[in-house]
């Protein structure tokens, strides 16, 4: 344990001066949660209430948690995945802002679910999740907590498609506010957010030159759309794989190449999944790439690529070829031994190789976080113990203020369109 009087278990207390640095750079690219933040100040709507948060412990996400302590909320912060804590960040929130925090890089899966449970040893009433593990360990471990609840928040599609089986299930004990559902959140972040970062995270591990290269992106949802894009853009011949066959359908009219796995696996060069699904690169698949291939992740669990199956078809000894980088080689149909590359292995890689999504697009996704548990703790009681969407107001002025902070000036309807757009008397 460190920091003062601050609760936390963080790497390294000497980091927290780079962290308020970085932070304070970060918050340049925030503005609308910085507006947000100054009315939380003046308003104090989270007094009295605790939070528990697991999110990626990263620049951002300290902005969002100074936030929710400006609205009066006392904060306890772990991390949603082992990889992509920024020890510096933990370092000044502990430091600066006392706001617990339990997260060390690299964390083992013993001290992942510890640190978790320290934040739900806070008795949270609000929490904010990132892939819901908070709130599966809550319900499985904790029942006798659940009734101190009174909402919740998901960041991500893997966590709210958990919540929604939960809620199925008729297991789901208070309501959850799927802020990954915002159009705010899902048409920026997952996007944009995604794909730049996602091609960041590959660059800065192997600093490859993307031109030219053979892409292979598993999975054409919001994020794999933007993966694809974005490699795309560098000059990368891209081969989507789908198992959906309306977003197969996008993709080819995208202008993507679909084929199976089974057949991209030969040609391709640099693999990333997308999907939220398992095994998604799989024995099969490794035995058929070239020698050289790089495969990533950008798909919220490290399932998507099977490193025990790879493990196990592995000859010789493993090796890290670059910090972020494990060579695996494996043995050819043809009996050539061949070398397979797996960044960050295989979890997050834009959060682990590189810094996770821009902060101007996390300024909407927190943005959506802050103003969802501000309706929590209004409307406290009043929500039924479900999946919400954020209200459609919220979601429209998020967008205004975002425009606004950017200067872009939007048309205004007229009376008589407004009348128009409202009448169902007017036809051809
Ligand atoms: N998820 C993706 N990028 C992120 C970031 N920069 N901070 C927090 N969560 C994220």
């Amino acid at each position: 344990m460190t920091g003062g009087r601050t609760r936390g278990d963080i790497a390294d207390p000497s980091l927290a001066s780079l962290g308020r640095q970085r932070i304070a750079w970060a918050d340049g690219d925030m503005p609308v949660l910085r507006s947000i933040r100054e009315r939380f100040e003046r308003e104090r709507p989270l007094d009295g209430l605790v939070v528990g948060a697991c999110l990626h412990v990263t620049t951002e996400t300290a902005n969002l948690l100074k936030t929710l302590k400006a609205g009066g909320a006392t904060v306890l912060a772990c991390a949603s995945n082992p990889l992509s804590i920024q020890d510096d960040v933990a370092a000044c929130l502990v430091a600066d802002e006392a706001i617990a925090t339990f997260a060390v890089k690299g964390e083992n899966h013993e001290r992942y679910y510890g640190h978790i449970d320290a934040v739900l040893d806070g008795h949270p009433h609000l929490t904010m999740d990132d892939g819901c593990d908070l709130v599966s360990r809550l319900h499985q471990r904790r029942p006798h907590q659940l009734g101190e609840v009174i909402g919740g928040t998901e960041d991500t599609t893997t966590g709210v498609i958990r919540l929604r089986a939960m809620e199925a299930a008729g297991v789901l004990r208070y309501p959850i506010v799927a802020v990954n559902d915002a159009e705010t959140k899902r048409l920026f972040d997952n996007r944009h957010g995604t794909g730049q970062s996602t091609l960041d995270g590959i660059i800065r591990a192997t600093n490859l030159l993307v031109a030219g290269k053979r892409f292979v992106v598993a999975g054409y949802g919001s994020c794999g759309k933007g993966v694809a894009e974005r490699a795309r853009g560098l000059g990368a011949l891209v081969t989507v794989t789908e198992i959906d066959p309306l977003r197969a359908l996008e993709a080819v009219m995208d202008g993507f190449r679909v084929e199976p796995m089974a057949v991209a696996a030969r040609e391709g060069e640099v693999f990333v999944t997308v999907t939220g699904n398992t095994q998604v690169l799989r024995a099969e698949h490794f035995a058929e790439m070239r020698d050289g291939a790089i495969v990533a992740n950008a798909g919220h669990f490290d399932v998507e690529i099977d490193l025990v199956q790879l493990e196990a078809m592995a000859v010789g000894r493993r090796r890290t070829a670059r910090p972020m980088v494990e060579e695996f080689t494996v043995n050819s149909p043809d009996g050539a031994p061949r070398r397979i590359l797996v960044l960050a292995e295989g979890r997050l890689v834009n959060l682990s190789a590189a810094e996770g999504h821009p902060a101007a697009v996390m300024d909407l996704s927190f943005a959506n976080h802050a103003l969802a548990a501000e309706w929590l703790a209004r409307d406290r009681g009043k929500l039924s113990n479900r999946v919400h969407g954020v209200p459609a107001a919220v979601d429209a002025e998020i967008a205004r203020l975002k425009l606004q902070t950017m200067g872009t000036v939007m048309d205004e309807p007229s009376e008589s369109q407004r009348a128009y757009l409202a009448s169902w008397t007017a036809g051809t």
